[in-house]
């Protein structure tokens, strides 16, 4: 069976639209998110655009900072610390990857706790590993959504998540563990990869390489999550071979259509959390 991230998502972005409208009637304003993209690359200027356009659906203000490779790392700084102090921002989120050269944890530790709505800096994720959620990443957030769509329940499944980054992987196995699955984190450096995920009820896979888990290499019945966005002959494909692993599965997700919507609708869902948050601070 398939799993839509765009139909997951609607009753999420439904619910974010009409919790904005009472907080618009509350508050006299609306929650804001501030996004800055350096450099050219076009898959973050197009996830940029979507993200951007989600503010639009639901009714946020968005304001965006576009800079160029080269910029210096002080600029992107400035305008860190300058959105941290304005009261109307809620959340600020720099696109990754950063180009080469620029020192991304540098750059993201200028963000406050407060408006880290992509859950990236080191006591969101912290609360996260001390099972103490505060915001947590979107994507593996979304990826959380999609497994409870299924029904299934997590706990004392061996889950399987390939790929360990900072922004995936390492939130990813912390939700899951956090549900009670018996977690293995696999990488570019694991051998025998498929002995890891032959045995994987829950396969989570984010590690970059267009097709790289073939049907081998999954378990009968088991749920594949793809969180891999690769352009191949100006082809969206993920990092799942999807012909193939889809006649095994019991559930798996398409690309696209699948994890992508499900980032941005969480992206939004944090950002109102933490309008809200700030709103009760005052
Ligand atoms: N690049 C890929 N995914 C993400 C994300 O969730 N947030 C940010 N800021 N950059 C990304």
């Amino acid at each position: 069976m398939l799993i839509y991230g765009k139909e997951v998502a609607a009753k999420t972005l439904e619910k974010i639209a009409s919790d904005t409208n009472k907080f618009f009637e509350k508050y006299e304003r609306r929650p804001t998110l501030a996004v800055i993209i350096v450099g050219e690359d076009p898959a973050s200027q197009t996830y940029v655009k979507n993200k951007i356009n989600g503010c639009k659906q639901v009714g946020f203000n968005s304001l965006s900072y576009e800079y160029k490779d080269g910029t210096s790392e002080d600029e992107i700084v400035d305008k860190i610390k300058q959105l941290a102090e304005d009261k109307d921002v809620d959340g600020i989120l720099v696109q990754l990857p950063l180009p080469k050269g620029y020192n991304e944890q540098r750059i993201l530790s200028y963000i406050p706790d407060s408006k880290d709505v992509d859950g990236f800096n080191a006591s969101n994720i912290g609360c996260l590993c001390l099972n103490r959620p505060r915001t947590v990443s979107c994507t593996p957030l979304g990826v959380m959504h999609m497994l409870e769509f299924t029904g299934v329940d997590l706990t004392g499944k061996n889950a399987v998540v390939i790929g360990r980054s900072n922004t995936v992987g390492k939130p990813m196995a912390m939700l899951l563990l956090n549900a009670n699955c018996t977690v293995t984190v696999c990488h570019s450096k694991t051998q025998n990869m498929s002995d890891f995920t032959k045995r994987a009820d829950i396969l989570v896979v984010a590690i970059g390489k267009p097709k790289f888990v073939t049907a081998d290499m999954v378990k009968d019945s088991a749920i594949v999550i793809d969180v891999g966005i690769n352009r191949v002959d100006g082809k969206l494909v993920g990092d799942v071979d999807f012909e193939n692993v889809e006649k095994k599965a019991s559930y798996i997700s398409p690309v696209p259509g699948g994890v992508g919507p499900m980032t941005i609708s969480m992206l939004l869902y944090n950002t109102l959390m933490s309008a809200i948050a700030r709103e009760n601070e005052r």
